[in-house]
């Protein structure tokens, strides 16, 4: 199962693809490519006997910091048919078990494809962030509809207005990790828990994920759809064009100029 794109690594060992994001030099920032790359990989793995679970993953001590905020910057569509909704899409209905292991940051979509995933594992050097409103934009993927529901209202808020810093312990409390290990055990243990679920008899894993989703699976989408309508209007907003320009030129963003 080949990556189209050389910063997206792929292999499949015992019927588990292993999905590696490795862009370290931008923290693995992802480029549309990188989520192409993804959803194709997805797509493919969705059909493919060969495969019974998945496992995401970064490099060197990062997951990922988010989408590219260049590309973003620079007007890469993110409307239904863009490469980020389809590789959202794509993990969003895939049919089989997807197992996270997250060091260092996991910043942005990095923290909310997390919701989407069915287990995950956080090293002690997880950093999480959803800092959507600190850019002048609003949440995406789902997760002004999944958090709240996970999490609470008010800790909800807390993350996606003030958009706060948390680390694998916190992930942990809120149910978006199943366990807080080691930097070096993030790995091992999605591994291990991606083997046990490919042991496992296919046909019953993949009706369990989807009975465990299906009450919120239709809304969800819906959801997500709604807000990435807004995300698109937001990323032509002036607060956003300061935010991110901000975040290039090393400096606090201003908003003070703003109603
Ligand atoms: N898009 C584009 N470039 C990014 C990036 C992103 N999302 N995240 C990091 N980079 C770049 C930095 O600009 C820097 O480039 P430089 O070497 O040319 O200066 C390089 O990657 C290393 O990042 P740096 O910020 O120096 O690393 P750090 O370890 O101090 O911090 C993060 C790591 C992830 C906490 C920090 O980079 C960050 O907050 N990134 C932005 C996250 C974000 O807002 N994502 C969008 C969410 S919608």
């Amino acid at each position: 199962m080949e990556s189209t794109c050389t910063e997206i690594l792929s292999q499949v060992t015992d019927r588990v693809l292993e999905i590696t994001i490795n862009r370290p030099q931008r923290k693995n920032a992802l480029t549309m490519a990188m989520y192409s790359a993804m959803a194709e990989l997805l797509n493919t793995a969705a059909d493919s006997p060969e495969v019974r679970a998945v496992v995401i993953t970064g490099s060197a001590g990062v997951f990922t910091s988010g989408n590219d905020l260049a590309d973003f910057l620079g007007g890469s569509a993110s409307g239904d048919e863009s490469p980020v909704f389809q590789f959202m899409v794509a993990l969003y209905n895939f049919p089989k078990p997807v197992v996270a292991a997250v060091n260092g940051p996991a910043v942005g979509i990095g923290t909310t494809m997390l919701l989407h995933c069915d287990m995950s594992f956080a090293g002690e050097d997880a950093m999480f962030q959803m800092p959507f409103v600190n850019l002048g934009l609003c949440p995406e993927y789902g997760s002004s509809y999944f958090l709240p529901r996970m999490a609470g209202h008010a800790k909800a808020s807390e993350l996606l207005l003030l958009g706060k810093k948390f680390g694998a312990q916190e992930a942990v409390q809120l149910g978006i990790c199943n366990a807080a290990v080691s930097a070096d055990e993030a790995i091992t243990q999605a591994r291990l828990a991606a083997e046990e679920l490919a042991s496992r008899a296919p046909a019953a894993v993949r009706l369990t994920k989807q009975l465990l989703r299906r009450a919120t699976h239709a809304e969800g989408l819906q959801w997500m759809q709604e807000e990435g309508a807004q995300f698109q209007k937001r990323l032509n907003s002036e607060e956003f064009k300061e935010a991110a320009t901000a975040f290039m030129e090393k400096r606090p963003a201003d908003f003070s100029r703003f109603d």
